[in-house]
């Protein structure tokens, strides 16, 4: 019988123990490293689920024990053998099978493996090598964990979200594009010269459609599509655990989704949740943390000093306060020791989040000594007051902002998330603080364009406490019926309540700028659906790949993703997006209009 045809091992490689001891066996995988000893060659033998040591004596057989000393890192080989107990003093008790190793009877080396362009027992700094060969890069340990990690808990929320009579449901990725704010990746139509398909952003107009199909209970594991600028916790294409369901309240989804998390978590991680998570509304998570994803692991609240300053004759306060803006503050305990660099760093950032000075104020107390280019302008009374409300006590260091509350929150909130990651308050992957944020806004305005703007998306229900404020034209006032969760100061996920009634729906459109006839062209569909009994629905969808990060204890979810793109969006290993050659493109009706700039300079 040939090789293929025989059963290829008899165990995986971190499954025999001294209970296994005088079984014939056969083992299967690469050879993670081999050692000459004496003479004598021991290889670990590496699958993916452990190590196993196999040893090659001459006097077993003087040919294995010959063909054993050509045995290079990563071939691939199958090892016959009987398990046997280790020699005393060699045991190794860091890995499972570490009081075994298999004598070897009979040797195959079924692959030979060229040297690799890295090793795999080394952590490698350099991200492009790793892309590029990320099939060798997903054989290290840590990459193969955080892979059996991310199945362990996608196969949860399956079973989680079947045995709560969700159905799974496909929908199309060939589709028109989605307002989920972020830009569409096209794809030209060969049958219909001219017209494109929009890779969804999101299924969320067809979770909705399914409601109004009677399907009452969706969820999908979705891949979803945006051409929107990259960061560690975000990539253009990911997957959302979806989720949509008919006849629900809020309750019904924030119950449904920790049950869901819990159910991830315990299958990740071994670990259990808590059973309901905290509620922070939208206007105290960005009071008091300056962001709608606070990390609550730490304090740093953002304090507000419109009492302490009440009646401040400093002129940038006063004319703040006296102009409807406030006044407020950080205390990073501990941190007054902070460096010039990590100043500059703040101040940088303050800046790019909207400080309309040059450097942030500041005050710190340090060998006893209040140091501030601002104290001798404080009063004694203003003093007491930031000392008082601050807990301002030696080693501290206070930041201040004055401005719009809007503004004061986004600067203080971006300094608070910076100098945690200076101080690494962020670094303790052990502690799950999950949080729903509730009561967002339903609009925002967008200066750029002057346009009102969904803080989610067009479909989500206005809360109806404030219907009255919608139809006045008080949009900034208006809340949603819309949820977020949040963990660790990562969004995990984010949902509402829809709107289901085609007035509202086509009103909420006409808020957010789409003419009547827009909103026929992209919108008919669920405009109409709407007219033909639309139960009232609601929904979610969590981030998979950042739950997966989570639950890996990573940083970033490239980690998590068996072949990710770059910050430029592109695969090392494929080399992805590739050109298209000229005939390819006329194929589908495109004309590039893109010009080379290296071959435009040559020309010239
Ligand atoms: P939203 O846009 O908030 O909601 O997305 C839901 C969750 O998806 C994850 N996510 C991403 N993960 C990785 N890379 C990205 N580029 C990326 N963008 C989003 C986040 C986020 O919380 N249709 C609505 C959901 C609903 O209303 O039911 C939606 O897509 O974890």
């Amino acid at each position: 019988m040939t090789h293929q045809l025989l059963k290829m091992r008899s165990h995986h490689c971190n499954e025999l123990r001294e209970s296994d001891i005088g079984q014939s066996v056969t083992l299967i995988g690469w050879v993670n490293s081999a050692r000459d000893h004496g003479g004598v060659i021991f290889i670990d033998l590496r699958d993916r689920e452990g190590l196993t040591q196999c040893v090659f004596r001459p006097e077993e057989s003087p040919e294995i024990a010959q063909l054993s000393h050509t045995l290079r890192e990563e071939d691939v080989v199958q090892v016959i053998g009987v398990v046997s107990k280790r020699l005393e003093g060699s045991e190794n008790n860091r890995i499972p099978t570490g009081s075994i190793e298999i004598v070897a009877k009979e040797l195959k080396v079924v692959n030979k493996a060229e040297v690799l362009p890295f090793q795999l027992d080394k952590e490698l700094s350099n991200e492009d090598m790793r892309m590029k060969y990320r099939y060798l890069d997903l054989r290290r340990a840590r990459m193969s964990k955080n892979i059996r990690q991310r199945s362990k808990i996608t196969s949860a929320a399956r079973r989680y979200l079947d045995d709560s009579g969700f159905y799974e449901i496909e929908t199309p990725i060939l589709s028109n594009p989605t307002p989920e704010g972020a830009r569409d990746f096209l794809v030209p139509s060969r049958l219909n010269p001219g017209r494109f398909y929009a890779l969804p952003q999101a299924p969320q107009q067809y979770k909705q459609l399914l409601m109004v199909a009677g399907m009452e209970k969706y969820f999908q594991i979705a891949r979803c599509f945006r051409d929107e600028d990259l960061r560690a916790d975000r990539q253009p294409e990911f997957t959302q655990i979806d989720i949509e369901a008919s006849f629900v309240s809020q309750e019904d989804i924030i119950g449904l989704v920790e049950g869901l998390l819990a159910s991830m978590f315990k299958a990740g991680l071994d670990v259990e949740i808590p059973k309901s998570f905290p509620r922070m509304t939208y206007a105290d998570a960005m009071d008091l943390y300056g962001s709608d994803k606070p990390d609550t692991r730490f304090e740093m609240k953002i304090t507000d000093l419109a009492d302490v300053f009440a009646a401040t004759e400093f002129k940038i306060f006063r004319g703040t306060l006296d102009g409807g803006g406030v006044v407020r503050a950080i205390n990073a305990k501990g941190f007054a020791g902070i460096t010039t660099g990590q100043m500059n760093r703040l101040n940088e950032i303050a800046v790019q989040a909207g400080l309309p000075v040059k450097n942030l104020a500041f005050v710190k107390f340090e060998n006893g000594e209040y140091k501030s280019p601002l104290w001798k302008i404080f009063t004694d009374a203003e003093k007491e007051g930031v000392i008082a409300k601050l807990d301002l006590a030696e080693g501290d260091i206070v930041f201040f902002a004055a401005g719009s509350r809007e503004s004061v929150s986004t600067i203080l909130g971006r300094v608070r998330s910076e100098v945690a990651v200076m101080q690494e308050l962020n670094k303790d992957s052990t502690k799950f603080n999950f949080l729903w944020v509730v009561d967002f806004p339903l609009l925002a305005h967008d200066e750029e364009s002057g346009h009102w703007v969904a803080v989610h998306h067009p479909f989500t229900r206005p809360h109806p406490d404030d219907i009255e404020k919608l139809d006045a034209g008080d949009y900034a006032n208006v809340r949603a019926v819309a949820y977020d969760v949040v963990l660790n100061g990562y969004e995990l996920g984010g949902g509402s309540i829809r709107i289901h009634e085609k007035d509202l729906q086509s009103k909420m459109f006409s808020v957010l700028g789409v003419t009547a006839e827009e909103q026929q062209v992209k919108f008919g569909h669920l405009l109409d659906a709407f007219r033909f009994g639309a139960p009232p629905h609601g929904g979610l969808a969590l981030g998979l790949d950042r739950i997966a990060m989570l639950v890996s204890g990573e940083d970033s979810i490239r980690e998590v993703i068996a072949f990710p793109k770059n910050n430029k969006g592109a695969d090392l290993m494929t080399q992805s997006p590739c050109q298209i050659d000229y005939k390819s493109l006329r194929e589908v009706y495109v004309q590039s209009t893109w010009k080379d700039p290296k071959l435009a300079a040559e020309k010239v």
